[in-house]
């Protein structure tokens, strides 16, 4: 045991409580050094926010503290550990809604507190993008899979491009300009009357359709960078919506998802193949709620196969927003000697890595 900041931490970290609160699911992970998930547990809000058809933050936040407390009781039971066994806790402290966060932060700090144990705050995209390393029974990552790689992280909130080069070495490489390709489904979801979260039954419908029955724009398509833009396919679906009626939009439902879907798949798979051809990189990864779309999944395998690029895709329960990925990349940066002090409080908009030159900042948004 070593002495730091008056607390006894151990050499090196095994095993890690974390904490994922960002936006609107509640999680709770334990996490061996080596990326095994011992637990990973969730509380889903969808039936809160299904009334409003999308997540109202003050809602969530409060469900973050009903949810927060039993889950890290049932994440011990699951793994069947005492809190003697945790050597450090680990929360996500940006970016998301800061009330959602703030729940998450100070619930950390307090066991941190409480436990006597060292902690870190970690950017959630962070988490994202290492999310191919964990492992549980009954997946783990191809054994020659490594850095450096091409990483899309795709949800409600985030679409961006990264050049992963090691732990703490992320380039931003493109990212959306407006919405983020999760909200782009929500959105068309919600005009069409398919409810919230709308990403899911896109899918499903879509399997049945035309992608080619509607033309719907490819925004930046035939521009030479890795930027990426949604808002005028809303509207464009907006505007054929509008041409129906009730009979019509039902009849062509399927045509609709199918051809909505395809544009965002194609900008989706464009942007990934020419990030990994012009980076010279044969790694790439699709992470986030979106990377559960089965349109994509198919086509990013076929261009992967095409390419001769090793195609990571972590399976759904570690896409969608989970404390696993988080706790992985916070033991990592503990085992390097990071810490987080108790004055840390939650960034709602910071963001990850460097920005290549020439990516534009997006506008304030929702993470
Ligand atoms: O990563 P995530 O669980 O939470 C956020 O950080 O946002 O992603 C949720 C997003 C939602 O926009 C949801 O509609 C979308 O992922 N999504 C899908 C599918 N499953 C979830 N979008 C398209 N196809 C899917 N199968
Ligand atoms: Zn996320």
């Amino acid at each position: 045991m070593t002495k730091a900041g008056g607390l006894s931490l151990p050499d090196a970290f095994r095993i890690v409580l974390a904490i994922e609160t960002s936006c609107d699911d509640t999680s709770v992970a334990i996490v061996a050094h080596d990326g095994r998930v011992l637990a990973n547990v969730s509380a889903s809000q969808d039936e809160a926010h299904r009334p409003f058809g999308g997540v109202v933050p003050e809602i969530a936040s409060r469900n973050h503290t009903y949810h927060l407390l039993p889950l890290v009781d049932r994440a011990l039971e699951t793994a069947k550990l005492g809190w003697d066994k945790i050597d450090g806790i680990v929360v996500t402290s940006a970016p998301g809604l800061i009330g959602s966060l703030l729940v998450g932060v100070v619930t950390a700090k307090t066991l941190a507190l409480a436990k006597n144990k060292p902690f870190i705050g970690i950017n959630h995209l962070e988490g994202h993008l290492l999310a191919p390393f964990l492992r549980d029974d009954t997946y783990a990552p191809p054994p020659d899979f490594t850095y450096p790689y091409v990483g899309l992280a795709i949800s409600g909130g985030h679409t961006s491009l990264y050049r992963i080069d090691g732990l703490g070495e992320y380039e931003v490489l493109g990212q959306t300009v407006d919405d983020a390709a999760g909200e782009a489904f929500d959105k068309f979801a919600k005009m069409a009357g398919l409810g919230f979260p709308g990403g899911v039954r896109v899918d499903q419908i879509a399997r049945t359709g035309d992608p080619r029955a509607f033309a719907f724009p490819r925004a930046m398509i035939h521009e030479d960078n890795f930027m990426l833009s949604f808002s005028g396919l809303k509207t464009a679906a907006q505007k054929v919506l509008s041409t129906m009626d009730d009979d019509e939009r039902a009849r062509r439902l399927p045509d609709l998802c199918a051809s909505y879907q395809e544009a965002i798949v194609d900008v989706l798979v464009d942007r990934l193949a020419r990030a990994s051809r012009s980076e010279g990189l044969v790694r790439a990864v699709l992470t986030g709620g979106v990377s559960a779309n089965s349109r994509l999944r198919v086509r990013a395998e076929s261009w992967a196969a095409a390419a001769g690029v090793q195609l990571v895709v972590p399976p759904i329960r570690y896409c969608t927003d989970n404390a696993a990925m988080i706790g992985y990349a916070g033991i990592l940066r503990l085992n390097r000697g990071e810490r987080s002090e108790q004055s840390l409080g939650p960034s709602p908009k910071a963001p990850l890595g460097r920005r290549r030159e020439g990516v534009r900042a997006p506008g304030i948004r929702r993470l």
